[in-house]
């Protein structure tokens, strides 16, 4: 397994380009199961999960080309409607499959996807939510199997805002029969992305992006070409390592727009951010002030973004505590920031105390989830030392070219293949 390697102490600057986001490709590609023709996606990040989720849709039957960063798939060869566990164990987002699949053919038969490091990540709702378009859904032998002649649109309330329950259930309304409204519905930006590809393709959906989400079924979706926003998580990761570095970073390409909770949090460490219509510029500050942070649903601060802040949190100028509200387990990355010389505390599970200390020691660490490794190459760039990061295909599973990107505005970062 490759390992990446950082020497510490380099302040990161220049320019950095945003990649299209992950968690806005993901559904982008299940929702071409959708489609009897061609589908074309442009701005689709070089990452494993895209790859994984092609495998996944080969393996339907659909056709599907990667060029560089464009997709595109062709759902009419589809004839094959289940998703076996091996693909999906690799990657939980193959629950994605699901809702268009039993809503174009009327069966799905997929693997229940496994919890992972962060949690047990139920998806409950999910199939409460097929039932109430008249699903008929089976739990057997660790496969979901849901069948349906025609899904009938209906009232589903979410119980917690759920991402790709949302996205699942917008999917599969699309074709169902009459109207679907979607009640305490995520609001994430991937989810009117989603919302917006999927109306360019045909569908009447209105209300994306806020709590109450309106479907009219449709016949059928027809081809379209759809563009990915650009990923919201990766521009907060790069900014983040910007001002615990004390750099000066121009991150391109994203949509300002969809960092606000980030952006304000950051200013309150006192770092300095700049705004303008598709670029942020971020420059760090000696003293960087600790603050206390939430994690929350859209638009609250992100889960996906609580271990990049931990990192930076370990050199502030006092204490902060970060309250992880949306998994039940998402603190793995403390323990190897512990090894690193940070000072946290955990409490009730889901609470850390972190006290800053004057500098981070490199250490051998192990990245344990995909944003617990952007945490661990935060906290390398700002050691003391060589920091040596194993485990590294959790990385290559959410960012693109990352230490080429890393290395490009000044970092000592180099990874060790190891053949
Ligand atoms: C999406 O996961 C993202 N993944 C995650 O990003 C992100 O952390 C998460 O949303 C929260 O923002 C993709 O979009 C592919 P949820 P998802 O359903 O949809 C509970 C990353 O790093 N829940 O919004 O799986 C669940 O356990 C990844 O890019 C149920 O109880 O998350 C969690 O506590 C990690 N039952 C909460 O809801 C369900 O049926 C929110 O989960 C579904 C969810």
């Amino acid at each position: 397994m490759d390992k990446i390697e950082i020497q510490g102490g380099n302040k990161l600057e220049g320019e950095v380009l945003i990649s299209g986001a992950k968690n806005a490709a993901l559904p982008f590609i299940a929702s071409t199961i959708l489609v009897d023709g061609k589908t074309s996606i442009t701005n689709v990040p070089i990452l494993m999960d895209v790859k994984s989720i092609l495998l996944l849709l080969q393996n339907l039957g659909a056709k599907c080309e990667l060029t560089n960063n464009h997709v595109m798939i062709d759902g009419s060869t589809i004839n094959n409607t289940q998703a076996d566990y091996d693909l999906v164990r690799k990657m939980r987002a193959s629950i994605l499959v699901l809702g268009p699949l039993v809503s174009r053919f009327g069966h799905a038969r997929v693997s229940l996807p496994g919890g992972c490091a962060i949690g047990a990540r139920p998806v409950d709702m999910h199939l409460k939510a097929l039932r109430a378009l008249g699903a008929t859904i089976k739990i057997e032998h660790g496969y979901i199997e849901a069948k349906a002649e025609q899904l009938i649109g209906s009232e589903i309330y979410f119980d917690t805002p759920t991402v790709t329950g949302t996205e699942n259930i917008m999917m599969a309304a699309t074709l169902a029969e009459g109207r679907t409204v979607l009640r305490n519905a995520a609001r994430e930006p991937e989810i009117l992305a989603l919302a917006e590809a999927l109306n360019t393709m045909g569908a009447d959906i209105h209300g994306a992006g806020t709590a109450i989400i309106h479907i009219n079924g449709v016949k059928s979706l027809r081809p379209a070409e759809i563009y990915v926003i650009p990923d919201r998580i990766e521009a907060g990761t790069y900014m983040v390592a910007a001002a615990a570095t004390r750099g000066d970073v121009v991150i391109k390409g994203c949509n300002p727009e969809h960092i606000g909770g980030i952006i304000s949090k950051l200013r309150e460490t006192g770092t300095i951010v700049d705004v303008s219509d598709n670029s942020i510029r971020v420059k760090g500050v000696e003293k960087i002030k600790s603050v206390d942070i939430k994690t929350l649903p859209y638009p609250g601060f992100p889960t996906d973004m609580q271990a990049q802040f931990m990192a930076l949190m370990t050199i502030a100028d006092n204490s902060s505590m970060i309250h992880e509200t949306i998994f039940e387990n998402r603190f793995s990355h403390a323990n190897e920031l512990l090894r690193m010389g940070a000072d946290i505390s955990i409490s009730d599970g889901n609470y850390a105390r972190v006290r800053g200390v004057k500098k981070l020691q490199g250490a051998q660490v192990m990245a344990s989830d995909l944003r617990a490794s952007a945490s661990l190459i935060i906290a390398g760039l700002i050691a003391q030392g060589t920091t040596s990061i194993s485990r590294v295909y959790h990385m290559d599973r959410g960012y693109d070219s990352i230490e080429k990107k890393f290395s490009q505005i000044g970092a000592n970062i180099r990874r060790i293949r190891d053949n």
